[in-house]
């Protein structure tokens, strides 16, 4: 990843890093607790499978504020597990909960991501035998729903009670249980006790906000090595406590939006030039996506404690 700074075409070559950047996967404490209630399960499903034993299928429930890093850590775990163009079969399954989110439209969906889309949208009940069909057919272990509040808004108390129990019969299922791995915003923790039977089979990972005094450690390390893989040094300033505390304000706590502010820094600092990471390439990354002034800027302000990062933007003056 060595940039000619020279180039004519010294652009493409940052976007090149970047985009390098964007796709490098940061390992994180939810991360590590996700990937191992997902192998237990799998192997326990395996395990009965081969045993030729029936299991009731077991759930996890991700949980996390947006920008947390949900879609991302679950896309980079089932990424080995999805199935290749024209394999028969798919040990995992994903998809995105539709808006609005009934019953037959989630059923169309999964439809969808299990490889058989429908043009015409036949009754719910024929939808949902397809799905039983294919999930078994496809040997589909867990089915992975993101946005999975979004089953609980805007439709009836009917409707929602019809999707909480459709899920739950997939879980139930006797002759091809499958696991659901739900992810969403923390609405999706009510929705899951609205049925404490559903409750019950749901193991929950939370993705926490980060802080700079629980793991300062780590956050410098992810700096460090952010800036590494663009050649760049990190200014001795990026190790301290306070800018720590600035950078995990700016992010709102929220891991994924940091690693976005650090990608976004690295960007200035390579067009800026230099072979340093400074505190004002962050201050200047801030100010490009959030549009702020100065006097809000929590990589600036002085009292960036009370600054609140998800209301910064496009120029709000607090
Ligand atoms: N582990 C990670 N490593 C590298 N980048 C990450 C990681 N987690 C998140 N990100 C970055 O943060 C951005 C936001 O993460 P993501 O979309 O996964 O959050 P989310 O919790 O699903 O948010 P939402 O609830 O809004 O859908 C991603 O686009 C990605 O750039
Ligand atoms: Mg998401």
């Amino acid at each position: 990843m060595t940039l000619p700074l020279a180039s004519e075409n010294r652009a493409d070559h940052i976007a090149a890093v970047v985009v390098e950047l964007r796709a490098f996967f940061a390992h994180h404490e939810g991360y590590a607790m996700l990937r191992e209630q997902f192998e237990i399960l799998l192997a326990e499903r395996r395990a009965a499978l081969a045993a030729g034993r029936p299991v009731e299928a077991r759930g996890i429930a991700v949980i996390g504020d947006t920008g947390s890093g949900k879609t991302t850590a679950v896309r980079h775990l089932l990424r080995s597990y999805l199935p290749e163009a024209g394999e028969a079969t798919a040990e995992v399954a994903s998809f995105q909960v539709p808006s609005p989110a009934t019953l037959k439209h989630v059923g169309h969906e999964l439809l969808n991501a299990l490889g058989y889309p429908m043009n015409r949208l036949p009754t719910t009940a024929i939808i949902w035998d397809k799905v039983r069909f294919h999930l078994r057919e496809r040997q589909v272990k867990f089915l992975h729903l993101d946005e999975a509040q979004d089953l609980a808004i805007s439709q009836s108390d009917r409707e929602k009670i019809a999707v909480v129990n459709t899920l739950k019969s997939l879980m139930q299922n006797n002759s091809w249980p499958v696991g659901l791995i739900l992810s969403g915003m923390p609405d999706l923790r009510s929705m899951l006790n609205m049925d404490p039977q559903l409750a019950r089979r749901f193991h929950p990972v939370e993705f926490q906000p980060i802080s700079a005094a629980r793991s300062g450690g780590n956050i410098m390390q992810i700096v460090h090595a952010y800036g590494a893989k663009a050649c760049l040094e990190t200014a001795s300033g990026l190790g301290e406590r306070e800018f720590l505390e600035r950078l995990v304000q700016a992010s709102a706590h929220e891991f994924g939006r940091m690693i976005e502010l650090i990608v976004n820094a690295i960007r200035e600092r390579l067009y800026a030039g230099g072979a340093t990471l400074e505190a004002g390439d962050f201050a200047a990354a801030f100010r490009r996506s959030t549009g702020v002034v100065d006097g809000v800027n929590p990589f600036i302000a002085d009292q960036f404690q009370h600054l609140d990062a998800r209301m910064l933007r496009g120029g709000v003056e607090l």
